[in-house]
């Protein structure tokens, strides 16, 4: 399927960077400037805690070697992209991955990793900017995600960005919460939020 992963359907034609246009962010591909930041995020305590998992225990000089691989052979079925704030700073990174081209779907991950820009928006901004690229330009018919019970403001997050739960599983020891978006509902409610808020005062 055209899959819509930058580089896995594109043959060996040239191609513009991928950059996706969002209403407070812009989300672009990877590159080797990233690194320090990816490093420094991957590294912390407490950003590792929110995806149930242990913090980097590597060198800069080790991840760097680690770094340059995955931008020069990008895992299949899968997409990372940076976020980037409005003034051009890297606030952090989000993707898709597991991509069941049978089952049409896919799961989705973000970290704002510079603390300082949590609770603004940037967030919810993000998700959605990267469910309108999926929806618009692949044949995934449904993105899911799993957050930690406790993660409430995550949760609150993808609400906003259109996300819908669906009940609570157990992972590696950990409960998570899952919500789900179907296309449909993505471009439902894309549509209700393009109508004029009173179309009938409009007329009046
Ligand atoms: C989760 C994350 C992506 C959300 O992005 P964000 O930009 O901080 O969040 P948003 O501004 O889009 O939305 C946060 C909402 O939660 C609310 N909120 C903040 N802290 C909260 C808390 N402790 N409990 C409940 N809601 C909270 C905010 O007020 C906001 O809601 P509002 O806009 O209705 O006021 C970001 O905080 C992050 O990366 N955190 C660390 C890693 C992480 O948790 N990743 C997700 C793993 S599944």
């Amino acid at each position: 399927m055209a899959n819509g992963l930058p580089g896995q359907d594109a043959g060996l034609e040239a191609r513009p960077p991928l950059r996706i246009q969002g209403e407070k962010v812009i989300l672009r591909e990877k590159r080797l400037e990233d690194v320090e930041d990816d490093f420094s995020w991957r590294s912390d305590p407490e950003l590792a805690a929110f995806d149930a998992v242990a913090p980097l225990r590597m060198s800069l000089s080790e991840y760097l070697t680690v770094f340059k691989e995955e931008l020069r052979y990008p895992a299949l079925r899968q997409l990372t992209v940076a976020i980037e704030d409005a003034e051009g700073t890297h606030i952090g990174n989000c993707m898709y991955y597991g991509v069941d081209e049978r089952q049409r779907q896919a799961e989705l991950g973000i970290m704002i990793g510079r603390k300082d820009y949590w609770s603004q928006g940037y967030g919810a901004d993000a998700v959605r900017t990267l469910l309108r690229y999926i929806f618009e330009n692949t044949e995934l018919l449904r993105i899911y995600l799993h957050t930690l019970t406790w993660n409430t403001r995550a949760q609150r997050s993808f609400l906003k960005a259109g996300f819908h739960p669906v009940g609570e599983v157990q992972r590696f020891g950990h409960d998570f919460l899952r919500m789900e978006i179907v296309r449909e509902e993505f471009l439902a409610q894309s549509a209700a939020a393009a109508a004029p808020a009173h179309p009938a005062s409009a007329t009046s």
